[in-house]
C-alpha cells in the first residue's frame, strides 16, 4: 500500500440505497482522491444504527448493496481499504476511551444534533447512541490514524468535535493521535424530485440503481416552474428543479437548449425531461449493470467484504493495542 501518501478515512452510513445525493456529495470525490490518498473507506453500520436499530437485519443488506455499489461505481478495493465498521471492533473500544472524555456540552453544541432534536423525538431516536455519533467518528478516524478527511461544509462542526477530542485525550494521556485535517470537497446542491433537500425520508430520491423504466417514470413526474402551465407558456429554468438535474449531468449544449427552449416555449417540459432521462440513464448505466452482476455473485461480494475487513483490522488491531498498552488496559 502507498505508504507515502497520507492517509485518508472517510465513510457512509448504510440505510439505504445510494442516491445522487450520495454521489455527488461523497462518492464521486471518493473516485478521484483515491490516487492521491491512502485511503480507507469505511461502511459505517453502526452509524446506520443510530437511527435504524429497530430493524438490524435491514442494515446487513444495505451493507451488502454498498458494497456492490461502491465497487460498481470504481472504488478499487487494491488501491484502497473499503470495510465494514462492525467486523472492526476496535472503533467501539476507541469510540469508549473517547466517550469517557467527552464533556456533553460539547456535544450538545453540535449544529446538527440541535437541528435534529424535535425529529429524534418523533422518530424514537432520541438516544444515547444517536446522541454520541460524532465520538464514534472521530473514533473512526483516529483508529487508523486518519490524516485527512473529505468534507462537505456541513460536516466541519463534526470534524472540528473529533479534533477537539483527539487533542483532549492526547494531552490527558501523553499520546500521539493524530488530529485530522478537513479535506474541504465540492458538494453540490442535489434537490429531491420534489425540489426539497435529497433525502431516504422524504421519499424524494433516485437511487444510483434505479431501473430504466422508474427513472423515466420519476423524472416525467416531476414538477416544473408552475408558470408553464400550458406547452405554449414560457418558464425560467431556474425556478424549475429538473433544470437543477441538468446542471448535474448534461452537456453544455443541452443546457443553452433548455435555456433558450424554456425561456421561448420552443420546447415542452416532456422534451426536456426526456432529454434529462437519456443523460442521466447514460450515466447510471454502466454501474447499474456491474452492480447487478456483483450482486449475483454472493461469494465474490462476500470475499471482498471479508478481504477489506481484515486489511482494516490488522491496522485497528494494532493501533488499539498501542493505545491500551500505553493506558495501562492490557495484563
Ligand atoms: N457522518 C458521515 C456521514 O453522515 C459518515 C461517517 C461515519 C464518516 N464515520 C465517518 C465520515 C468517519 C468520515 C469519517 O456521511
Ligand atoms: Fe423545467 Fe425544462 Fe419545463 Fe423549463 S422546459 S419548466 S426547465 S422542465
Amino acid at each position: 500500500m502507498g505508504s507515502s501518501k497520507e492517509r485518508l478515512v472517510s465513510g457512509i452510513r448504510a440505510t439505504g440505497h445510494l442516491h445522487l445525493g450520495h454521489f455527488f456529495g461523497a462518492l464521486r470525490n471518493w473516485l478521484d482522491l483515491q490516487d492521491q490518498y491512502d485511503c480507507y473507506f469505511g461502511i459505517m453500520d453502526w452509524h446506520g444504527m443510530t437511527t435504524q436499530y429497530k430493524d438490524p437485519n435491514s442494515i446487513k443488506s444495505w451493507t451488502y448493496e454498498l458494497m456492490a455499489d461502491l465497487m460498481a461505481w470504481g472504488i478499487d478495493s487494491k488501491r484502497s481499504v473499503v470495510f465494514v465498521q462492525s467486523l472492526v471492533p476496535e472503533h467501539l473500544e476507541l469510540f469508549m476511551f473517547f466517550a469517557m472524555l467527552t464533556p456533553m456540552g460539547w456535544l450538545e453544541r453540535v449544529p446538527t444534533w440541535k437541528d435534529a432534536q424535535q425529529e429524534a423525538m418523533q422518530s424514537d431516536t432520541y438516544n444515547l447512541g444517536r446522541f454520541s455519533y460524532p465520538v464514534l467518528q472521530a473514533a473512526d478516524i483516529a483508529l487508523y490514524r486518519g490524516v485527512v478527511v473529505p468534507v462537505g461544509q456541513d460536516q466541519v462542526p463534526h470534524l472540528e468535535l473529533s479534533r477537539e477530542i483527539i487533542r483532549r485525550f492526547n494531552k490527558l494521556y501523553n499520546y500521539d493521535l493524530i488530529e485530522p485535517k478537513a479535506l474541504l470537497t465540492p458538494q453540490p446542491m442535489v434537490p429531491g424530485l420534489d425540489g426539497r433537500k435529497m433525502s431516504k425520508s422524504y421519499g424524494n430520491t433516485i437511487s444510483l440503481s434505479e431501473d430504466e423504466s422508474v427513472l423515466k417514470k420519476k423524472l416525467l413526474q416531476m414538477p416544473t416552474d408552475p408558470a408553464r402551465v400550458r406547452r405554449h407558456d414560457p418558464g425560467e429554468p431556474t425556478r424549475c428543479p429538473v433544470y437543477n438535474y441538468h446542471k448535474l449531468v448534461s452537456h453544455a449544449d443541452d443546457l443553452q437548449w433548455v435555456e433558450a427552449g424554456c425561456r421561448s416555449a420552443g420546447i415542452g417540459c416532456g422534451d426536456c425531461k426526456m432529454r434529462l432521462f437519456e443523460r442521466l440513464n447514460e450515466r447510471l448505466e454502466g454501474p447499474r449493470k456491474k452492480k447487478k452482476e456483483l450482486m449475483a455473485d454472493s461469494q465474490f461480494l462476500e470475499h471482498q467484504i471479508r478481504e477489506g475487513v481484515s486489511k482494516a483490522r490488522e491496522e485497528g488491531e494494532r493501533q488499539l493495542r498501542k493505545i491500551k498498552s500505553h493506558l495501562g488496559f492490557n495484563v
